[in-house]
Order: C-alpha cells, then structure tokens, then sequence
C-alpha cells in the first residue's frame, strides 16, 4: 500500500484515519460475534442443556430399574426405602428367578444355610458384593435401604432377622 511513502503527511494522516475506523470496525465485529455467541448459548445451548438433565442420576436410575418399578429414590435424599420397594426395585431383577446362581426370594431352602450365618454376614455380602452379586446388588442406596432390603429377603426365606435401625438411631445407639 502506501507504506512506501513514508514521506507523505496526507498518506500517512489517511492511514491513520483508516486504522481508526478499522479498529472502530473490528470492535464492532467483535461485539457482534460476542453477542452471537451469547445469543447461541441461549438458544441451542440450552436445549443441550435441558437433555442433559435427562442423564441426572434420578433419571439414569430410573432407566436402569427393572421394567414395572415406580419406585424411584427421592433425589436429594428423601424418605428412605423400605426393604420391600428396594427388592421390587433392584434385587429381584435376579433374586426372583435366581438368576446367576442367587437365592431365590422366598426358597427357605436357598436360603436356610445363609440366614444361619447372620444378619450381619449377609449384610456385608450385599453391601461388598459376592461371587457374581455386585456390590448393593448393582445399585444406588445407602447401607440403611440395603439393610432393610436384606431383612426382607432373608425374612421371607424363614429367617426371623428385626428391621434394622434407622442411620440415626443406630448412631447414638453405637456410641
Ligand atoms: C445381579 C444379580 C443380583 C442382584 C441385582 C442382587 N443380588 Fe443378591 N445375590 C446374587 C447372587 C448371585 C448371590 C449368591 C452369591 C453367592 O453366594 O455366591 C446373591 C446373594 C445374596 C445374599 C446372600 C449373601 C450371603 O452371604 O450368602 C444376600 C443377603 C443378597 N444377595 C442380598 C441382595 C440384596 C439386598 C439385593 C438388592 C439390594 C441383591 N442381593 C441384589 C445376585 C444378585
């Protein structure tokens, strides 16, 4: 361009003038491309936004419970289940049918020999898993749900085990 002539005031004041406006230009290209980017991530973005709620854990828990199950742990901690929902909603997927070899809800038989060895031994097997049970049967609940999912199941194998406490009063209870 010009910038040979380094010479020339007129050139030069031009130049200057012109790299006024550019920047003038470019600070408005600039803010256009910001408040497009705004824009975009209010408009798409935040329909990514809302299916991404669809992966909460409420929501993936739902879609891993077994086909018939309504009951979904509260999000945020609330009521605790009893024995009976949990098993409905995540133990009997193989303690219904036994399946991979697990003792099957209500066989006495299956389940005489384990509820011999206690409440507390089969709480642990639940709680840490055993053989090809996972750990909390594959599952989200806290150690009281599990428990009381254990009583259950053992109970309706002839065991005669009482309803575990409640976190709370099993706290003080302990101390
Ligand atoms: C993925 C299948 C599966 C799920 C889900 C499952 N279990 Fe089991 N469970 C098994 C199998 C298999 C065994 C037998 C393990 C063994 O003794 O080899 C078993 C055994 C047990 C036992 C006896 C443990 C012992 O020490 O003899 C208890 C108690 C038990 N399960 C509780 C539960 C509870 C409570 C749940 C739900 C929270 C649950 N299970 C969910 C497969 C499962």
């Amino acid at each position: 361009m010009s910038d040979a002539r380094i010479s020339a005031p007129a050139h030069q004041q031009a130049g200057f003038a012109l790299t006024n406006t550019q920047l003038v230009l470019a600070a408005t290209a600039a803010t256009v491309v910001l408040a497009a980017a705004l824009i975009s991530i209010g408009g798409p973005g935040s329909k990514r936004a809302a299916g991404k709620a669809d992966m909460s854990e409420e929501a993936v828990a739902m879609r891993l419970q077994p086909v018939g199950s309504v009951v979904v742990k509260a999000a945020g901690g609330g009521e605790p289940r009893t024995g009976e929902q949990l098993f409905q909603a995540q133990c009997g997927a193989c303690h219904n049918a036994g399946t991979l070899g697990a003792p099957k809800f209500g066989d006495a038989a299956a389940w005489a020999p384990r509820v011999k060895t206690g409440y507390e031994a089969l709480l642990t097997s639940a709680l840490k898993g055993k053989n090809s049970m996972p750990p909390q049967g594959g599952g989200d609940a806290s150690d009281y749900e599990i428990g009381r999912a254990v009583v259950y199941m053992a109970n309706k194998g002839g065991a005669s085990f009482a309803e575990p406490k409640a976190p709370a009063a099993a706290a003080s209870a302990a101390q």
